[in-house]
């Protein structure tokens, strides 16, 4: 694995945007593999800010989300549709209808996540796949849990996870209690992975998910096990990582 250290938040968002952004020039027809949460915000301000200089051109790049919660639909704030379509979409000249996230609003999880498989094998599979690392190891909304599940699925989000998403809500009731995602499978057939994390709050699980044993109770410890995969993260997040 590649780990690329950065002294704070502002330079892991600079070289994580760096590498999405060699990517779209080496090949302006990708397809990315996104992700939410608010590690990955600075990034996407980054990759629209060399937009607006005219040093990037989305016009022929798919993405596709790694997950969205089950049963908010894309005009709520807090779906994982606006957040892209706020964050990043509206500001670039990405086609909308290169864009996807899976399908909150149906409500047949097997045929929403069958469908959301259909989508990635018809556009040949990601690329590169940007992810963040959740407080307990989940990528996407791959859970701890007893198996690597392994393809996109619906999932009954962790009490931690639904602590962790309830700042973005008024009300912890209101966080929805789950959400279908990427499976783990899904996520390891991307040619490239590209993991950001900042905060000394995520040192412990990254030292967990990099140095510590492979284990589905570690989601992104299974990372170790993919051919190519660059880790970018500050010195906070990295405190527990020895060199
Ligand atoms: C959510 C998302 C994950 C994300 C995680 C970490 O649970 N489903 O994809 O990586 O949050 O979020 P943050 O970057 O805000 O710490």
């Amino acid at each position: 694995m590649n780990i690329i250290r950065a002294k704070d938040y502002e330079e892991m968002s600079r070289r994580a945007a760096d590498i999405l952004a060699a990517q779209i020039i080496l090949k302006p027809d990708c397809v990315l593999g996104l992700a939410t949460g608010s590690t990955p915000l600075g990034v996407y301000a980054r990759l629209i800010d060399r937009y607006n200089r005219g040093d990037l051109d989305f016009s022929r790049v798919s993405t596709v989300n790694l997950d969205e919660y089950r049963g908010l639909p894309a005009e709520n704030e807090q779906s994982y549709r606006y957040f892209m379509d706020h964050r990043l979409f509206r500001h670039i000249n990405i086609r909308q209808d290169h864009t996807f996230v899976p399908d909150g609003m149906e409500p047949d999880g097997a045929l929403a996540c069958q469908t959301y498989e259909e989508i990635i094998r018809g556009l040949g599979g990601i690329d590169l796949q940007l992810l963040g690392l959740g407080n307990n190891g989940h990528i996407g909304f791959n859970e701890p849990g007893p198996i690597f599940e392994k393809e996109t699925h619906p999932v009954d989000l962790s009490e931690s996870t639904i602590q962790a998403n309830a700042r973005f809500f008024e009300q912890i009731g209101q966080v929805p209690t789950q959400a279908y995602t990427m499976g783990i499978g899904t996520i390891l057939k991307a040619r490239k992975i590209l993991i950001i994390v900042s905060g000394s709050g995520k040192a412990d699980i990254v030292a967990r998910a990099f140095r510590g044993p492979v284990t589905p109770q570690v989601p992104a410890s299974i990372l170790q096990m993919h051919p190519d995969v660059t880790l970018v993260a500050d010195e906070e997040a990295l405190a527990d990582l020895p060199l």
